[in-house]
């Protein structure tokens, strides 16, 4: 494939230095987080500007030479990383950040900037942004935007979406669309910028993003609960919702995946014996909300012990039990890594079927779960899967559909998950999606085989 490569119209388009060809400059590129998803790029091209990627889709548009997209390379679903001979666009250099409009409360960023420089620039201002995840040193806006991404605060601002006011998007053929005046109201019609976010890199290369900010919230409490079981501590949840107007997290842990954080990132024991299940809960007001916090764990039916920190090296050491889980769980060697959500109602039965389920289909297997139980939404970990791998998907996936839920919650459907779309979506949906990536990708040059399956 790599001959069909438009090479001098790349090299024309962003520069001889960032279009990239030998193996060891492309390598870091190639292959996933996980170490599970790999392959080959024709070549590497890193432009720095809309103009920029403009040229190189027209480029690869005119030679009919496919693409993927990719910002930081942490996604989790093989829908970054090339699937064999594509040019790789990496936007990371469009990292210029807008000044913070603080009357409007909006920001313009560009997709190659990470999270941690985007709430950075917020707050530098007195303002926040509304979606965070562990991730956030390397993710970037154009990853967060491409597969709507959610991480650890959608119960108070949502996901990715939600923040959305604008996005400047190169289309397949290198035309540009432009919408970045922040409306607040816009009934023209269809809500392209919309359709663009959560759509992998499909339709369109987003290239920048306007974007809502939210109140820095600098006074924060954090807790650990300790319950028996998982239907103990998802009971808890809605007494806490209803008693903590300012609660902004929470995230349901097991006693595998906190032992494997342990392990691997040293840590001490929370409490002084092992707990099944527990609870990180976090609330974050302009008014220290450390009593209401107190008072709501202490009527919390089931608790068996917990744990506050107001201070932010208390709080920071709580959510290492919770964030150091994906590097804990990829430390044992490479997940099969599941994604999945279902109705609030039904999430106990999946916790309770999960388990037989993946015995089931991979014996041999070490199962680590660990979420955002708000949503309904479980990180389904499958370890030592060996070639089971794509049975234990299937089986899981299908127990999900079983239970009204989705097969992908908020890391994309990916190349990892695209032959199992139908579980989650309908026969009249996928032929929708399929009609508008026609419509918008008629050569379907825009990262092929991601989210949809390649037409036989
Ligand atoms: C998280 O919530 O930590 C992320 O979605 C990453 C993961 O699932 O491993
Ligand atoms: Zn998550």
């Amino acid at each position: 494939m790599t001959a069909s490569l438009p090479v001098e119209a790349l090299r024309a388009a962003v520069g001889d230095d960032h279009v990239l060809l030998e193996a060891d400059l492309t390598a870091s590129y190639e292959s996933d987080w996980t170490g599970r998803f790999h392959g080959r790029a024709g070549c590497v091209v890193r432009p720095r500007s809309t103009a920029e990627v403009a040229a190189v889709l027209t480029a690869c548009a005119a030679a009919g030479a496919p693409v993927v997209v990719q910002g930081g390379n942490t996604g989790l679903v093989g829908g970054a990383v090339p699937a064999g001979g594509e040019v790789l666009l990496s936007l990371t250099r469009l990292d210029e950040l807008g000044p913070v409009d603080v009357a409007a409360g909006q920001v313009t960023a560009g997709a190659g900037v990470t999270l941690a420089a985007l709430q950075k620039h917020a707050r530098a201002s007195g303002l926040d942004f509304g979606v965070d995840l562990a991730a956030r040193d390397s993710a970037t806006v154009g990853g967060l935007v491409a597969t709507n991404a959610g991480g650890i605060r959608v119960l108070r601002y949502g996901s990715m979406r939600a923040q959305l006011l604008g996005a400047e998007a190169v289309m397949a053929d290198g035309s540009v669309v432009s919408r970045m005046a922040g409306l607040l109201k816009d009934g023209t019609g269809y809500d392209l910028v919309s359709l663009l976010c959560g759509s992998e890199g499909t339709l369109g290369v987003v290239t920048a993003v306007r974007l809502k900010l939210v109140p820095r919230l600098a006074s924060r409490a954090v807790a650990l609960l300790a319950m028996p079981d998982a239907d103990a501590a998802i009971a808890v949840l809605p007494g806490l919702r209803e008693r903590l107007p300012h609660l902004s997290a929470a995230e349901l842990l097991f006693a595998p995946g906190l032992a494997l954080v342990r392990k691997h990132g040293h840590l001490p024991a929370p409490f002084p014996v092992e707990h099944p299940v527990y609870l990180l809960v976090e609330c974050a007001d302009r008014l220290d909300p450390t009593d209401a916090l107190v008072d709501a764990v202490g009527e919390a039916e089931g608790l068996l012990d917990a744990t506050v920190a107001t201070d932010s090296a208390g709080q920071r050491a709580l959510w290492a039990y919770r964030e150091q889980h994906t590097e804990s769980i990829s430390a044992e060697g490479v997940p099969v890594k599941l994604d999945v959500s279902v109705p609030t109602g039904r999430l106990p039965e999946l916790i309770a079927r999960l388990e037989s389920t993946v015995s089931g289909a991979a014996p041999d297997a070490r199962l680590i779960v660990f979420g955002h139980v708000n949503e309904g939404n479980l990180h389904v970990n499958v370890l030592d899967a060996g070639d089971l791998g794509e049975v234990v998907t299937e089986a899981v996936l299908r127990l999900v559909a079983e239970l009204e839920g989705s097969i992908s919650s908020e890391h994309g459907v990916g190349r990892a998950k695209a032959e199992w779309l139908s579980l989650s979506r309908s026969a009249t949906e996928i032929a929708a999606m399929r009609a508008i990536k026609t419509a918008l990708d008629p050569a379907g040059l825009l990262n092929p085989g991601v989210l949809l399956t390649r037409e036989p």
